[in-house]
């Protein structure tokens, strides 16, 4: 008996199923592409094609887990936070595939979900190791045709490859939305350590790719322009030389303690790009991108640390879309503590982490979901 999970709270369509041990039977992601001409997730547009999607992703998750509707024995989707009229999508559909059925229903906390993408067996078919091999993209199945028109990447999971992370450990989720450092002792839980203070890491990549010209989402774009620049040409608030001169007038861009910020090293690439030629910013492009990113990752990385040595803890999971960066991922490999790293396709939004978080949440039975509502941010209701 299996899970079926389903995922809408930004702008990719997701349907997985999971067995209770946490193998991946299957984990669909239908990215929508439509966006990148308007530089950011325009709600309605994500909402209308999820409606779209939903139907099919739904249909080829459970065909790529040669499962049907008979196997599952709990269905789950994302409650919040994020787009509300996205997240209603998948609520509503998920609801009513366990009414149909008067099947129990998991409403999972989507960060919970990201800290739960740890707790997975096995290969969603990615690349798995911490440390990564530095270069963007990368995801297995990524771009590939799921089949049944939607486009979709479907990654099948596989029994072999790494185990559970078993809690306790500190977590570092860093995605589009949201970036936070959390103590997680249980797998139904977390507690946070610190959080931003203005932008989220994803958003300063997305915000400074779209500064650099690139497309959106800026993460991957930024990190393959990064990957032909020099990290230390330029010095931005948070990358390495900052922190151990300390002299830079921008070190107020540091938050105390483990709180993040990453407003200022956004207005730091504006005010470098403003005082740039345009064949200036084009040629140096590369160094900017390259700096840039290395004191996102900076600023990440120094928190961690803290985050680590102030919980005497030796266990470091991390996950969000930024986790599928290169440079992170290599940065993470060199700590000299425990390092669980989940591959690309389970750091950004999936339902098979939704799935995993549903195995330790609080089942609801037929009829006591239906009237379950989704929420934008902070607690659940
Ligand atoms: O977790 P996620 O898929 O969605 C949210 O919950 O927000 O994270 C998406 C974010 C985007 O801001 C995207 O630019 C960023 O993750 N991202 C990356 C990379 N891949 C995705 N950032 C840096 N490097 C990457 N390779
Ligand atoms: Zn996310």
């Amino acid at each position: 008996m299996s899970i079926l999970a389903i995922e809408t709270s930004c702008d990719d369509t997701c349907a997985a199923v999971l067995e209770q041990d946490g193998t991946i039977r299957s984990n669909v992601i239908s990215s929508q592409e439509q966006h990148s001409r308007f530089g950011g997730v325009v709600p309605e547009i994500a909402s209308r094609h999820h409606l779209e999607l939903i139907d099919a992703v739904v249909d080829e998750a459970l065909r790529r887990a040669e499962s049907g509707l008979d196997e599952v024995e709990l269905v789950a989707a994302t409650q919040g936070p994020g787009l509300i009229g996205a997240l209603l999508v998948g609520l509503s559909s998920a609801k009513a595939i366990a009414a149909a059925r008067e099947l129990p229903f998991a409403a999972v906390d989507h960060l919970q979900g990201h800290v739960a993408a740890n707790f997975v067996r096995g290969s969603a078919g990615g690349d798995g190791s911490a440390g990564g091999d530095g270069s963007a993209g990368g995801d297995a199945g990524a771009g590939g045709n799921g089949g049944a028109g939607t486009g979709a990447a479907a990654v099948d999971g596989a029994a072999d490859g790494p185990e559970p992370f078993e809690p306790p450990f500190v977590c570092l989720i860093a995605s589009g939305g949201h970036t936070l450092l959390a103590r997680v002792t249980g797998r139904d839980g977390f507690e946070v350590l610190g959080s931003t203070l203005d932008d989220a890491a994803g958003e300063a990549f997305d915000k400074g790719a779209r500064m650099l010209g690139l497309g959106f989402p800026g993460g991957p774009a930024l990190e393959r322009l990064a990957a032909g620049g020099d990290p230390e040409s330029f010095s931005f608030p948070g990358s390495p030389g900052e922190r151990r001169g300390g002299r830079s007038p921008s070190r107020a861009a540091f938050a105390a303690g483990l709180d993040f910020s990453f407003a200022g090293v956004k207005t730091a690439l504006l005010y470098r790009l403003r005082e740039l030629s345009e064949a200036e910013r084009e040629q140096r492009a590369g160094d900017l991108a390259a700096s840039y990113q290395a004191a996102i990752v900076e600023s990440l990385m120094s928190r961690t640390e803290r985050a680590l040595r102030q919980s005497a803890s030796d266990r470091l999971a991390v996950g969000g879309g930024v986790a599928a960066n290169g440079e992170l991922r290599r940065r993470l490999g060199e700590l000299d503590v425990e390092v669980h790293v989940p591959e690309r396709s389970l750091c950004t939004d999936n339902a098979a982490m939704i799935a995993s978080a549903a195995r330790f949440t609080e089942r609801l039975e037929y009829p006591h979901y239906l009237d379950l509502d989704a929420y934008a941010s902070g607690e659940r209701p």
